[in-house]
Formats: structure tokens, C-alpha cells, sequence
């Protein structure tokens, strides 16, 4: 074999690899709604969690609903998808969640928002994961969700590599403390009425 073909056979088994990446990292993973909690005087949320390759978003996205039910909330979670729709009316929050891909919002998440249209004053948190780049892939989606007319009423971004950096001390490794503050920030969400 010529050391061409050799070249040859590498450049495409890298264009597959990072093709498949690519197909990984965009594709919707539709799933239905689930009730994390049904009844809660403080008013019904909605997660709209797409998950990474690693548990690492999902992980956030339980934190942040486990704080909500014990801040007496109402909770529901899905995927972002065309299955999803985009029906919001019985919500008072709508939590996004996300990995980061090469500064941005993971496309299923954007996609589902540039769906919803208008947001006329919904109150959003926007909850993104990281190894560490991760302010303009927030900025990114603050800025979407403010065109659309949303309320952020929270925003973290939680990495992997980059320290989590919780206002109180917390044990654990860096993914578990982000996982504690995301808890603790569910916990204490308060919505001005
Ligand atoms: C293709 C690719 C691009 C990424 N780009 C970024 C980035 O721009 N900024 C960042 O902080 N992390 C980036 N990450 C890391 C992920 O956001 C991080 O691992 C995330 O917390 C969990 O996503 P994962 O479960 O899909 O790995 C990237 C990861 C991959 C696979």
C-alpha cells in the first residue's frame, strides 16, 4: 500500500469520525413528557433538557428540578424535539438546559426555542454544561431569549474541567459540586409574582 493510500484511508476514516461526531452532537433525542412533580404551590415548571454524550446535563437538569420540587414546585421534563411542541400556557418557568458544542447551545435547544416563537414575558433559567468556554455560548442564548421577549430569571453555566465555583463550600468533585449548586439553585428560585 503507497503511503498516499495510507494518507488516503486516514483522511477519511478522520472525516467519518468527526462526521459522526457531528450527527451525535445535533441530532434530537425525542422522549415524552415526563411529571417530575405533580402538584406544587409555587407554580408549575417546565425542563426542557437536551442530553449530552456524557450524563453530565442530564445530571444538572435533575439537580435544578429536585430544588424546585423541594421549593414547592410543580415540575415536568422533556427533550427538545419537533415532538415536544410548543405549548407553554400552563407553565410559569420554562428551564433550559444544555451542553455547550464549539460555543453554543446544543442545536436541538435552539432549534426548540426559535420554534416557540415569541416569548412574551416567559420566565425562562437557562442552565448550560461545559468543559470550561462557556460565556458565549450563554451570551448566545441569553441574547435569543431576550429578542424573543423571555425574562431570565436565572442563568449558571456548569463545567466539567473549569471549577465550579459554589457561593458556599461543597464537597465532592468538580461535576458534583456543580450538580449541589444546581440543587441549591432550584431550592432557593424565587419568581416575583
Ligand atoms: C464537539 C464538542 C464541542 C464542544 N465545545 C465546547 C465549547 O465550545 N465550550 C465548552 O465549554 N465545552 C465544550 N464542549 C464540552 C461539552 O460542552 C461538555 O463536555 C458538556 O458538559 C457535556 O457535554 P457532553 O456530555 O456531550 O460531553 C464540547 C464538547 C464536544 C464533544
Amino acid at each position: 500500500m503507497t503511503i498516499l493510500t495510507i494518507i488516503a484511508i486516514i483522511v477519511v476514516l478522520v472525516a467519518l469520525a468527526l462526521a459522526g461526531l457531528f450527527w451525535a452532537i445535533t441530532r434530537e433525542r425525542p422522549r415524552s413528557l415526563r411529571t417530575l412533580a405533580e402538584d406544587g404551590k409555587s407554580g408549575r415548571a417546565l425542563i426542557v433538557c437536551h442530553p449530552g454524550l456524557s450524563a453530565y446535563p442530564e445530571r444538572i437538569a435533575k439537580g435544578f428540578a429536585l430544588g424546585l420540587q423541594r421549593n414547592g414546585w410543580a415540575v415536568d421534563q422533556i427533550t427538545p424535539s419537533r415532538k415536544a411542541g410548543t405549548g407553554l400556557e400552563r407553565y410559569d418557568l420554562l428551564v433550559l438546559v444544555a451542553p455547550i458544542y464549539m460555543d453554543r447551545a446544543a442545536r436541538p435547544l435552539t432549534r426548540f426555542l426559535a420554534r416557540l416563537g415569541a416569548l412574551k414575558g416567559n420566565k425562562l433559567a437557562l442552565l448550560l454544561t461545559g468543559a470550561g468556554t462557556t460565556d458565549p455560548a450563554m451570551r448566545r442564548l441569553s441574547n435569543a431569549v431576550d429578542t424573543a421577549g423571555g425574562e431570565i430569571v436565572f442563568k449558571q453555566a456548569y463545567t466539567v474541567l473549569r471549577p465550579n465555583e459554589p457561593d458556599e463550600p461543597i464537597e465532592g468533585s468538580n461535576t458534583d459540586i456543580g450538580v449541589e449548586m444546581a440543587t441549591r439553585a432550584g431550592a432557593a428560585l424565587q419568581l416575583e409574582r
